[in-house]
């Protein structure tokens, strides 16, 4: 019995000390050198899954310990060396340069920097004493400056991510901070054969994409979004026998034009949009069988007719034609594209009604045909689209009663964009209480609502709330000044026949866009809060003095 537990604990033992190799010194030290270059800042990544990996790496403590063990640390099997260094998202704050620790991993194949802070460190020129590196993710790490000529070196590269690294001024604004010079381009392509991977979104490229690119045989992923490229995109790319992933997204000075698909092309994802891609969207793309995504939003395709062959590509579940020259009906071959979950095709030249089929598209999440010519009516089967979110219907010739109803079951449904048509939207007081869904984005103006809808009450998180010319008379119901207080930012209610006082200072603390124009308000100016910039008050029956409040502030 004895020994049987010691033989078990024996092979216990060993199987514990065979699953790691031991690392040599001189890596350990370099690693707990780097470790120390840097302060653990939870804010330094973006990811909600980020944690520092390196809290678990610990000098030895008098017995035998292996590097190989840490967090984030792969050693070679046989030799202990440290071939792979993945430390994404783990909260490093701090600067690099040539003189890091790190350089000293002279073994690294796969280095994953990604999702940490850098401080604005360069990318350090060193990074050729890694001659084995087949991954380097420096991504979202806010490094800067020139990316060096030396990655071309790194002839064994298959991945290479430099996206994201930028500095947000806001939400969604940004400014580059990596800058990537053509010529170096130029020999990153022609060194990096073995490029699969090449992703660069949001570098300051400022060239053309050089035509090397398309000898790329092994790329199977292409980022090129938002680098500011200009000159015609490299036809020969698309024939890339091995590329999946394509983005060219928001390059505005970049053309370039699709041609005719090969049924052995293996792409899932094609986005284009915010280019200068023009032309036509050849029948041939039914040959593209794996494609999931497409994006050709705000390009300057132009055929007239959206192209009927789109309806074969049965597997897409994105598709946005937005904004390109596109008209007549939509066809019905689209009735076979099931599995989309984003539909768009707004600001175009669509005609005809809205076809019912679409409510057989149960993955739908998010449908756009605004600003169009679409008229007829809503299609009741819209009550089908029970995973729907963003729903916009605004800016076409649609016509006829729209019960709110149709929508009731659409738990998901948060931005309902109606306005500017000549429909008739009606609520049942009756059946909307505090069960109905919370919206953000609610658009009836021109949708004759006659009174501010009962179910605006329990709204708890509108940004923005659209009824003007709507056809609502009398007062402003109390509950109305409680209503999304903290979240509201655009709200419109003119050109109805409202008739009644504003309370001394409008409710919503952070509106940055009010109008109340053409109704029959009195009383006195209401206060908007500091953060307006637009504020419509004209053609009321306002009375008094204009308070220095209004006229001091500083946005408007
Ligand atoms: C550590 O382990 C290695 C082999 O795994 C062995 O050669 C060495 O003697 C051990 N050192 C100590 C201090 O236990
Ligand atoms: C690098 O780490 C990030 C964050 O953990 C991860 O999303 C990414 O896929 C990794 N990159 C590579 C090349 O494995
Ligand atoms: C980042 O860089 C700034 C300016 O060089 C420096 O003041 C700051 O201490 C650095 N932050 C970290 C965490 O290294
Ligand atoms: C690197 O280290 C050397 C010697 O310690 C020093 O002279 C040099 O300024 C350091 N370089 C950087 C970029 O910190
Ligand atoms: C391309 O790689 C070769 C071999 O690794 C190297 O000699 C050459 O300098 C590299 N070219 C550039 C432009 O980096
Ligand atoms: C990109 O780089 C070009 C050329 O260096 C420069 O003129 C331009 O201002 C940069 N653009 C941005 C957004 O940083
Ligand atoms: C692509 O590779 C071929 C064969 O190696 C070569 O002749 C050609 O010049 C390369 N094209 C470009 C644009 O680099
Ligand atoms: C399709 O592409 C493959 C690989 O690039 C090529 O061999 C084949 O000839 C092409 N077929 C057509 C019909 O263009
Ligand atoms: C749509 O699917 C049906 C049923 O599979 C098929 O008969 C029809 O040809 C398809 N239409 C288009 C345009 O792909
Ligand atoms: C919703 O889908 C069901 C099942 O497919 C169907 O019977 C019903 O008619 C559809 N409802 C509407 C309003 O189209
Ligand atoms: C709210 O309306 C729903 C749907 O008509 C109904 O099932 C529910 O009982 C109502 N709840 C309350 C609190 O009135
Ligand atoms: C505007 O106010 C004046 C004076 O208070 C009143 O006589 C008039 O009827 C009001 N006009 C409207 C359209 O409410």
């Amino acid at each position: 019995m004895v020994s049987k537990l010691v033989l078990v604990l024996l092979l216990f033992h060993h199987v514990v000390i065979a699953q790691y190799p031991s690392c040599p010194d001189e890596e350990r030290s370099a690693l707990l050198q780097f470790k120390d270059s840097f302060t653990i800042d939870k804010s330094a990544s973006r990811s909600t899954d980020a944690y520092p990996k390196v809290s678990s790496w610990k000098p030895a403590e008098g017995g035998n310990s292996t590097c190989c063990s840490w967090e984030g640390v792969e050693c070679d099997e046989k030799t202990g060396h440290v071939i792979g260094l993945d430390l994404g998202s783990s909260c490093l704050h701090g600067s690099i340069n040539s003189n890091s620790s790190l350089f000293r991993l002279v073994h690294l194949q796969r280095l994953n920097l990604s999702d940490n802070n850098f401080n604005y460190s360069q990318i350090p020129p060193r990074i050729r004493n890694f001659p084995s590196l087949t991954h380097l993710d420096l991504s979202i790490s806010v490094f800067s400056g020139q990316v060096p000529s030396e990655l071309s070196l790194l002839s064994k590269l298959t991945y290479l991510d430099l996206s994201g690294n930028v500095d947000y001024l806001s939400e969604d604004e940004y400014r580059p901070l990596l800058k990537l010079e053509a010529s170096d381009l130029g020999s990153l392509v022609q060194n990096l054969t073995s490029l699969e991977v090449l992703s660069l979104i949001f570098v300051n490229i400022s060239s053309a994409i050089p035509h090397s690119v398309a000898n790329l045989s092994s790329l199977k992923t292409l980022a090129l979004v938002d680098c500011h490229l200009f000159g015609e995109f490299p036809v020969r790319i698309f024939q890339l026998p091995n590329l999946e992933f394509l983005s060219v997204r928001y390059n505005q000075d970049l053309t370039g034009y699709f041609p005719e698909f090969n049924q052995s092309s293996p792409l899932i994802l094609l986005k284009v949009s915010f280019t200068g891609f023009f032309g036509t969207i050849p029948s041939s793309i039914q040959n593209l069988h794996s494609l999931q995504k497409l994006d050709v939003a705000q390009c300057n395709f132009s055929e007239g007719l959206v192209p009927s062959s789109l309806g074969n590509l049965r597997q897409l579940t994105y598709l946005d034609i937005s904004a390109n020259k596109f008209g007549g009906l939509i066809p019905d071959s689209l009735a076979n594209l099931t599995q989309l979950a984003t539909f768009r095709i707004s600001t175009s030249r669509l005609t005809g009604p809205i076809p019912s089929w679409l409510g057989n598209f149960s993955k739908l999440e998010y449908l756009d045909f605004a600003f169009n010519r679409l008229n007829g009516s809503v299609p009741a089967s819209f009550s089908n689209l029970t995973n729907l979110q963003i729903l916009y219907l605004h800016s076409n010739t649609l016509s006829g009663v729209v019960q709110f109803q149709i929508f009731q079951n659409l738990q998901f449904l948060y931005q309902l964009q109606l306005s500017w048509n000549t429909i008739e939207f009606v609520t049942e007081s009756r059946i909307l209480n505090s069960t109905v869904q919370q919206f953000t984005v609610l658009g009836l103006s021109n949708c004759s609502i006659g009174e501010f809808p009962s179910f605006l009450q329990y709204q708890k998180g509108l940004t923005r709330l659209e009824i003007s010319e709507s056809k609502i008379r009398g007062q402003v119901p109390k509950w109305m000044w409680n209503t999304s207080l903290e979240t509201l930012v655009f709200l419109d209610i003119s050109g109805n026949f409202i008739s009644d006082q504003f309370p001394v200072v409008l409710p919503w603390v952070n509106l940055v866009g009010v109008r109340f124009s053409t109704n029959m308000f009195h009383g006195s100016l209401p206060i908007p809060p500091p953060t307006v910039l637009e504020y419509a008050a004209s053609d009321n029956n306002f009375t008094g003095e204009i308070s220095p409040l209004l006229c001091n502030m500083k946005n408007l």
